[in-house]
């Protein structure tokens, strides 16, 4: 949907101005051959506008990749290796991230050096439809604070969900869509909270019901697929079409560690969509609306190396599912799918 360069224009200053750039900060946008042409236009005139001492670093695609090509290989990034430019970024007060090293240790060893790291990847209509403002992170720090006092998370749905997770191992994962403070990375659109559960100890069953969603697949699930979860990983996966397309993507990898869990959390967007997936084709959208859409359960699978654990798979899916209810220590969160009114952040707690 076009969108008036104006209004575009406004919306990204607005985002520099919550991540806090200032005159004469060192800013550089990283680009590479999938970065919308639109974003990179606005990232360099809005970061121009601002005052900032503003270059551009392009970089060439990753060749080959993970299962099918697709986006749940976490393993490579354009710049794994490439020292110029891994030096280069953390020199930068700030990185624009229009390329996508999330999961990746350069991401890790830019961020330790005090660098702030915003990744773009949206085209230009959901970044000004999924704008954020400060009531998103006060919301956001304020479920972090629950999930770091937390000892075991519980998710049940009507569909058959029952799945224990003790937490606490790992630190709280907390985005709310700009990055102001040093070291800090963040994802425009997003506003959510996870963790990774502690190593081994999940237990119980995850239902993934009619109209849940995956990535990298992109799609809508039709038939219901049934996970069985033991000592933190899937042992069975029960189902139609989809469970079988996924048991097979998860046994592509040749992993057993592919059958592990990832990070889990809950959605706290109060503009993004779950049915704003259905309105586009699949190299349109990243699924910032499907992973933050207030009160959804992210589930996902795989590595958990990013939070220091042992877990290394190359293969992650995120899983954000509808109409779950989240508890922390017993206390609810969300009842399906809904994130409780005390629970939402609205005052600047
Ligand atoms: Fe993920």
């Amino acid at each position: 949907m076009p969108i008036i360069d104006d209004h575009q224009l406004a919306v990204w200053r607005e985002i520099l101005q919550l991540c806090k750039v200032q005159t004469g900060e060192n800013l550089i946008v990283l680009t590479g051959e999938t970065s919308h042409p639109k974003n990179i236009d606005l990232a360099m005139r809005a970061s121009a506008a601002m005052g900032a001492h503003l270059c551009r670093i392009d970089v060439p695609p990753v060749v080959g990749g993970g299962a099918f090509g697709q986006r749940s290989d976490v393993a490579a990034t354009p710049i794994s290796g490439h020292r110029m430019v891994i030096d280069t970024l953390k020199r930068a007060d700030m990185v624009l991230d229009l390329v996508g090293l999330l999961h990746s240790p350069e991401q890790l060893e830019i961020l330790a050096a005090g660098t702030r790291m915003l990744m773009i990847i949206e085209p230009p209509d959901v970044l000004a439809r999924l704008t954020t403002n400060a009531d998103d992170k006060h919301r956001v720090l304020a479920a972090a604070r629950q999930l770091r006092a937390a000892k075991v998370m519980h998710v049940s749905s009507d569909a058959g969900t029952d799945l224990t997770m003790p937490v606490g191992q790992f630190p709280i994962a907390s985005q709310w869509g700009y990055a102001d403070e040093p070291g800090h990375w963040d994802h425009w659109p997003s506003a959510f909270v996870s963790t990774w559960p502690t190593e081994n100890l999940s237990h119980g069953r995850l239902v993934i019901d009619e109209g849940d969603m995956m990535f990298p697949f992109k799609s809508y699930v039709q038939s219901k697929i049934v996970l069985d979860i033991t000592d933190g990983f899937i042992t069975s996966i029960q189902g139609g079409f989809d469970a079988k397309y996924l048991r097979k993507h998860l046994e592509s990898f040749n992993d057993p560690n592919a059958f592990g869990i990832s990070h889990v959390g809950w959605g706290l967007h109060p503009k993004a969509s779950w049915g704003a997936l259905g309105l586009r084709d699949k190299v349109q959208s990243h699924g910032m609306d499907s992973r933050s859409f207030m009160g959804n359960f992210l589930f996902s699978t795989g590595p958990n190396s990013e939070a220091g654990g042992s877990n290394h798979s190359r293969c992650h899916i995120d899983i954000p599912m509808a109409d779950c209810s989240v508890s922390l220590d017993g206390v609810p969160i969300t009842d399906h799918g809904e994130v409780l009114p005390s629970n939402t952040g609205s005052t600047h707690a």
